[in-house]
């Protein structure tokens, strides 16, 4: 007589088995906060991404259910749930893929920063699970403030060996989703034709979108710039306020995340061309952290790609946001030097 339990492990084998025989890559993914705003969208999203064999969801609070629901889903992944960290272990174990949305979200008046305290505690427990249990995995890094924990996960993973900065990569693609959506409105074309590439970090004014670079050529009048640096850069602001106190964007950001997990699966799958922003270790300017286009590739963010050509009023915001990205990242890397 079949447990059920054991009867679900049967026939996860099973399709993993169909899967490989029918030529699928199928990597194996796993995602840290999975029962939560962003984590619950991520997990349903990435349960449809057939590049995806195995999902694993963990959290602290109420991944069963979450796997549960989403296991009902006819979709190829199989998906497993861990609860609490004396699962992290097997949560992570032979993952290729890694995203982590765990943490707390701002309120209405909080600026990202406020939430370091709470969130690098949570960041650096998740990497030196990481480390130790799936060291050659990417990591998709989206909990805030994310212009420290980048810094910070690069602390961890150095300490305990394991870093490879072409693997470890902060999520800045809501930023251009949002710039995508913006641009696309004023020029009066569809989103889905527009391409803004935003560079710098994700806070406030180190997020710098590069107008003079908008994809298809375009050419804004001095207010357009104006309204949409400033609308881009305070779009994740403008979701707090409109969500009053129950949290910051979540469903934009799965989307946004899972844009970017599909972009790495393509990479590490061998396809060619793929490039996205990031905020990654970085030589494009003097701060060993910066968010620029990136080629993602069988290991990761394989090349960093130069700013290119910048007119006046971007060239004024990126000095604006390298003296704001420099605080970030040696304020936060140095208080966490002094506290592993
Ligand atoms: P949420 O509170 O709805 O969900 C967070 C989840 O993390 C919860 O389920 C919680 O139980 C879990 N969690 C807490 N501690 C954990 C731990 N130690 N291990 C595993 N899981 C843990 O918050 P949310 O709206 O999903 O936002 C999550 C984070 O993402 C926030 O820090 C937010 O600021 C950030 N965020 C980043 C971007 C970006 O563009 N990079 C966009 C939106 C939100
Ligand atoms: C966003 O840009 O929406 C996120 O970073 C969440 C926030 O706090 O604004």
């Amino acid at each position: 007589q079949l447990s059920n339990l054991q009867m679900e492990e049967s026939s996860a084998l099973r399709i993993a088995e169909c899967r490989a025989k029918g030529g699928s890559p199928g990597f194996k993914v796993a995602i840290l906060g999975a029962a939560g705003g962003i984590g619950q969208p991520l997990a349903m999203l990435m349960k449809m991404n057939p590049l995806v064999s195995v999902l694993h969801l963990y959290d602290v609070v109420n991944s069963p259910g979450v796997t549960a629901d989403l296991s009902h889903m006819d979709t190829g992944a199989v998906v497993r749930g861990f609860l609490g960290q004396q699962q992290l272990e097997s949560a992570l174990t032979g993952m290729d893929l890694v995203i982590i949305p765990a943490g707390v979200p701002r309120k209405p008046g909080m600026t990202r920063d406020d939430l370091f305290n709470i969130n690098a505690g949570i960041v650096k427990t998740l990497c030196e699970g990481v480390a130790k249990s799936c060291p050659n995995a990417i990591v998709n890094l989206i909990s805030n403030p994310v212009n420290s924990t980048v810094p910070i996960a690069a602390e961890v993973f150095k300490k305990a060996g394991t870093y490879d900065p072409k693997r470890l990569l902060g999520v800045t693609t809501l930023d251009v989703v949002r710039a995508n959506t913006f641009v696309a409105e004023v020029l009066g074309l569809d989103p889905r034709e527009v391409i803004v590439p935003v560079v710098g970090g994700h806070a406030g004014v180190t997020i710098l979108p590069l107008l003079s670079q908008v994809k298809p050529p375009s050419s804004f009048t001095p207010e357009e710039t104006e309204y949409l640096t400033n609308r881009i850069q305070n779009g994740g602001t403008e979701v707090v306020e409109a969500k009053a106190g129950a949290g910051s964007a979540t469903l934009s950001m799965a989307y946004a995340a899972v844009k970017f997990a599909d972009a790495c699966l393509r990479g590490l799958r061998g396809d060619a061309g793929i490039v996205e922003c990031a905020f990654v270790a970085s030589q494009v300017t003097e701060l060993p952290f910066f968010a620029t286009k990136v080629r993602l590739g069988r290991t990761g963010a394989e090349e960093v790609f130069q700013l290119g050509p910048l007119n006046e009023y971007e060239r004024v915001g990126l000095e604006k946001a390298k003296k704001e990205l420099a605080g970030s990242i040696q304020k936060e890397s140095s208080h966490f030097r002094s506290v592993v």
